[in-house]
């Protein structure tokens, strides 16, 4: 590799969105879902993504995470254009680098919290015995051990949430994708599950991505990305985030 391509590589941000638009139906009944963005993500960044109902957040989120393909532009992860693989690459560069939790937990009902959380190492074909030590130390890391023979009707909704979080994480991703992670819980199981989210980010390096609508859970972010009619309407830095540690030098 020559140096020139050496450095482009190194100054390309994990994730780049070009001119992603996204147009949902036809004729009469069209919507621009997305119109046009234009959005870098750094490694190691942790991202608020606010912005009206209809805006477009879920279907960005979507198309990062590889759930969605945008009807026009560019997406680079890694530098690798995404639009160019197959399907089964993208599936594979899903299970690879991204974790997803979303509003509704969606947990496998009558399966414990330690087999929701083992699925995803199945699925990558992990020995029983590597499963098993990888679910039980992610439990144990979201704060859940003691936890993992019950079943998410025997879990409130923040202990659900925290299951789904260790689901995403137990892979060790580089990205998490959360779409309003907080959306069915109370204000004080928010607050820890954005303090659990901003120290997988602080102490894992774990790139975070959340949709939210509501400020306070925004602030925990350390940057706000709000967007209007399917496009990037602000995009500020949160240099005092909230959260345990809020108060302390950046
Ligand atoms: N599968 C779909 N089919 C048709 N329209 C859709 C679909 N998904 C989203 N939309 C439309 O695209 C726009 C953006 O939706 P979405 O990204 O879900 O917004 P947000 O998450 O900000 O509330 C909305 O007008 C929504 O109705
Ligand atoms: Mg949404």
């Amino acid at each position: 590799m020559s140096e020139a391509r050496a450095a482009q590589d190194a100054a390309t941000p994990l994730i780049r969105l070009r001119g992603i638009t996204r147009v949902y139906g036809e004729g009469q009944a069209q919507v621009r879902a997305l119109d046009g963005v234009d959005l870098d993500v750094e490694a190691g960044e942790f991202v608020a993504i606010m912005g009206p109902s209809g805006s477009g957040k879920s279907t960005v989120m979507n198309v990062i995470g590889c759930l969605d393909t945008p009807s026009a532009g560019q997406y680079l992860f890694r530098g690798v254009a995404v639009e160019k693989l197959s399907r089964d690459q993208r599936a594979l560069l899903r299970r690879l680098y991204l974790g997803f939790v979303f509003q509704g937990f969606n947990l496998l009902a009558r399966t414990s919290a330690q087999e929701n959380v083992e699925l995803p190492l199945l699925y990558r074909g992990e020995s029983v015995q590597a499963r098993h030590a990888a679910a039980s130390a992610t439990l144990e890391s979201v704060g859940l051990g003691g936890r993992e023979h019950h079943t998410p009707a025997e879990l409130s909704g923040g202990q659900q949430q925290r299951v789904a979080i260790a689901r995403a994480i137990v892979t060790n991703p580089q990205v998490l994708l959360a779409d309003e992670p907080t959306g069915n819980l109370d204000t004080h199981r928010s607050r820890e599950i954005m303090e659990l989210i901003q120290g997988l980010n602080r102490e894992r390096g774990l790139t975070v991505l959340m949709v939210t609508h509501e400020a306070e859970m925004a602030a925990y972010a350390k940057r706000i990305v709000r967007f209007v009619d399917g496009r990037i309407a602000s995009d500020v830095r949160n240099d005092a985030p909230a959260g345990a540690s809020a108060g302390e030098a950046a």
